[in-house]
């Protein structure tokens, strides 16, 4: 095995060691170092970096993570550089509300079940033979076969001692990294390196939890419901899962959220479709509109207020849910829990 390469942060002298093929980012995590970050796949720009002494490489250059001006400065991302020497590096932020609680690793796993939810969404289950340590709403990388570099998918259940990592994953049209999930079958063995993501369940917190998903965001979504309902600290606390799909079809979520004790009662579900068209089609007689509306027509103004929301989803849906929540009314900023990917 190649030598580890020696990281020293500049503004806390902290230092780290770092393998060639381990980027600065997910390096620094593993040693308890509170870099910042949100995305880890090169998306969100919140990792970026710049290199005071030494050498790194990046792994993709035109990453949307950085803008011209990043460019120009000279600023990287530690999510996609690894290192090629010894190197001082100075991150943009620094903060201990980054450092995992669970400290991230790599490891092979075998996929041991498969399971089709609706026609485009499928869960998938992976063991390990170490017990599985991650927070409601954490997401992993999984490196897939032919896939240049690897995708992120959060759990959609709660840690657990047997060492199984299940991921609810929505086929992407024209997506390599699910095209390539989606081949997989049971036996095949993947690498996953996790856990990461700062959306994860607050226990201490004992507000009304709204989650608010769609498409691959019924994962988290479903693993926060189930950590809370695992946790006697939070019984008595209400959940309000929203959920949003196109058409009937795209629905889904339902049978576990039923499995799971206080549906009904401590649990309410409130799936809505947004194609009119197919929910008549459909004969759908349900909520109609887009999730982020639903949210707004039944929980009062005043109640959302003492709520904590969880939202996961795609980016469209999230744009929609920020603009609600933060913009229109009014919810602080560390009430709201979600990971940018975009
Ligand atoms: Fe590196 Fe998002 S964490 S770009």
């Amino acid at each position: 095995m190649s030598q580890a390469f020696s990281i020293r942060v500049q503004q806390s002298g902290a230092e780290y060691s770092c393998a060639p093929d381990d980027t600065v980012l997910r390096a620094g995590l593993r040693a308890g170092i509170g870099l910042s970050y949100e995305c880890n796949v090169g998306s969100c720009g919140s990792c970026k970096f710049e290199v005071v002494e030494g050498e790194v490489r990046s792994l993709w250059e035109e990453a949307p993570g950085l803008n011209p001006r990043d460019r120009q400065r000279g600023r990287l991302l530690a999510c996609q550089c690894v290192p090629v020497s010894d190197c001082v590096i100075k991150p943009m932020i620094i903060d201990d509300h980054f450092i995992p609680t669970d400290t991230p690793r790599r490891f092979t796993s075998e996929l041991v079940a498969i399971r089709d939810l609706t026609h485009d969404i499928r869960e998938f289950v992976f063991t390990d033979s170490q017990p599985a340590g991650f927070r409601p709403g954490q997401y992993a990388l999984l490196h897939l076969p032919g896939v240049n570099g690897p995708r992120a998918y959060s759990m959609s259940n709660i840690r657990n001692p047997e060492g199984r990592w299940e991921f609810i994953i929505r086929k992407v049209p024209n997506g390599a990294g699910t095209a390539a999930l989606f081949e997989l079958k049971v036996g095949d063995r993947i690498d996953i390196d996790g856990p990461y993501g700062l959306a994860y369940l607050r226990t201490e917190v004992k507000r009304t939890v709204v989650c608010i998903g769609g498409g691959s965001g019924l994962a988290p979504m479903l693993s926060i419901a189930r950590g809370m309902v695992a946790d006697p600290s939070m019984d008595g606390v209400k959940l309000k899962f929203f959920y949003g799909a196109r058409g009937p079809r795209d629905l889904c979520g339902e049978d576990e959220l039923k499995a799971l004790p206080g549906f009904g009662d401590r649990i309410e579900f409130f799936p809505a479709l947004s194609d009119p068209d197919l929910a008549k089609a459909g004969s759908w007689t349900g909520l109609l509109g887009f999730i982020h509306e639903q949210v707004k027509a039944h929980i009062p103004a005043d109640q959302l207020m003492e709520c904590e929301f969880y939202t996961c989803g795609p980016p469209v849906m999230i744009n929609a849910v920020m603009q609600m929540l933060g913009g229109e009314l009014k919810v602080p900023p560390d009430r709201i829990h979600y990971d940018s990917f975009v």
